[in-house]
């Protein structure tokens, strides 16, 4: 017999910020909502089934690690500083016997973890999360302002493909996070063209079609 899935973990998958991440788990199937749906078919059309290794750099509530956890992926992991989000991924795994890892970790920990010798991943995604590793935010107040040594680390996890959609223009980013560089005042060097060339000095760059009106990157390690 599975773990059952408490209510509040059910509510909490169905029923949270960011909404289109929303999905339900209804007896050993994954519901997506309309938007996570619509979102799932434009992104896990970029990346094989099931991949060797996945790593999701900004997990949320773990759908994309339990699908290819499901799918085979043999190393299915999740990264996120936000642990309601882990706790609701890690008993979605447990309920449905995904073999998943979700762990509270940052991107500059998952890449010293690989210099000291554990393997990169074939494919890592990082979406509408960007900005915050950028610039920190009320989840993580710690900002790296550097887009460069951003793209190296993830460059250091991912040896295959990195799927990136992200806002790269500051006037498009939410009001808290444009209230938050204005504080910093560091907003300056967030825009299209230096994101766009940090990252090509790691991967090369193959923009694909927005997600809605959101950049989307497939970025091939070099
Ligand atoms: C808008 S959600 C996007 C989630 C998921 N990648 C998706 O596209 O559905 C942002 C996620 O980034 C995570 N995150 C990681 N580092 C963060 C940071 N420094 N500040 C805020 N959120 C962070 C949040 O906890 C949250 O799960």
């Amino acid at each position: 017999m599975t773990p059952g899935l408490d209510r509040e973990s059910r509510r909490y998958l169905a029923h949270s910020y960011p909404h289109n991440h929303d999905y339900r788990v209804v007896g050993s199937r994954l519901v997506p909502s309309w938007k996570l749906w619509r979102r799932e078919g434009r992104l896990r059309a970029l990346y094989p089934r099931s991949p060797r290794s996945l790593v999701d750099l900004a997990s949320c509530k773990g759908w994309f690690v339990l699908q290819a956890a499901r799918a085979g992926c043999p190393r299915a992991v999740g990264l996120d500083v936000h642990r309601p989000d882990l706790d609701a991924s890690r008993a979605a795994a447990a309920h449905l016997r995904i073999d998943a890892d979700f762990r509270e970790q940052r991107l500059d920990e998952l890449a010293a973890e690989v210099e000291a010798g554990a393997a990169p991943f074939e494919v890592a995604l990082l979406v509408n999360a960007y900005q915050y590793f950028y610039f920190g935010s009320d989840r993580d107040e710690r900002a790296v302002l550097d887009h460069r040594l951003l793209f190296q680390r993830m460059r250091t996890v991912c040896d295959g493909r990195l799927i990136f959609s992200n806002r790269v223009d500051l006037e498009r980013l939410p009001d808290n996070v444009r209230e938050r560089a204005a504080r910093q005042g560091s907003g300056g060097d967030y825009d299209a063209r230096t994101i766009r060339a940090a990252a090509e000095e790691f991967f090369e760059v193959e923009e694909r079609a927005p997600l809605g009106r959101i950049p989307l990157w497939v970025l091939h390690a070099r």
